[in-house]
């Protein structure tokens, strides 16, 4: 059996010893080589995860994330054109010609219902979103029967009447006639609602 006590004995003057110390140290050396490069590569791969798991320095990531409101879209034209012919048919008998409501329309008619507010940025439309806008066109004041809002609404519901395009097209022209500072709000107001 092969011994290592065998080598490291001085048998034959210094020279087999030296060989059995350079061995050694030869090994010893590999040995240290082999783990300084594991330890320099765990050193490597742990700087590699560190930078993908934390941001850049000056990044926000500490802030909470705020949901992003896509930019304020375009109007359609087209659409409003439409949307104009479909409001003066439909909706300026009560609403006003030039969207500003009935006279004194925050006041209730005597017999509880309400009276047509206005379209414009005096109004409240800009306050909603645009499905319940959508809702309110499509239904009128049906939508008032299940739920007590302290009156009711004459408005008819137009869901019968004029067709998913025209309806779009009546609320394209309402936003038409609005600031764009308001726009952009109802923008903002139908994005947050779309996102609960
Ligand atoms: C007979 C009168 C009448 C007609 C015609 C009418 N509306 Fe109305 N509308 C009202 C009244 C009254 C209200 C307030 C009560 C309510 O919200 O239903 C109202 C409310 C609304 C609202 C909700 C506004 C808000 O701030 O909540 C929208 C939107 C609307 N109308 C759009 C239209 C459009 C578009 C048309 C035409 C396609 C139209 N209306 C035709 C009477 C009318």
């Amino acid at each position: 059996m092969f011994c290592l006590c065998q080598i490291a004995l001085p048998v034959d003057g210094e020279i087999p010893y030296t060989k059995f110390i350079l061995y050694l140290e030869e090994l010893h050396l590999r040995t240290l080589l082999t783990l300084l490069g594991i330890l320099l590569g765990l050193m490597v791969l742990a700087a590699c995860q560190s930078s993908t798991a934390n941001p850049p320095p000056g990044s926000f990531n500490s802030a909470p994330a705020r949901p992003t409101v896509p930019p304020l879209p375009e109007l359609d034209p087209a659409q409003v054109i439409l949307g104009e012919t479909v409001y003066a048919q439909n909706c300026a008998k009560c609403h006003g010609e030039n969207l500003e409501g009935e006279a004194d329309w925050k006041i209730q008619n005597e017999d509880g219902s309400f009276r047509a507010p206005p379209h414009t940025a005096e109004g409240h439309t800009w306050h909603h979103s645009d499905q319940q806008l959508l809702e309110a066109i499509e239904l009128g004041g049906a939508r008032f029967e299940e739920v007590n809002v302290g009156g009711t609404s004459n408005m008819p519901a137009f869901a019968e009447t004029l067709t998913d395009e025209e309806i779009t097209a009546v609320l394209a022209y309402i936003k038409s006639q609005w600031p764009e500072d308001i726009r952009a709000s109802q923008w903002q107001v139908t994005v947050q609602t779309a996102n609960q």
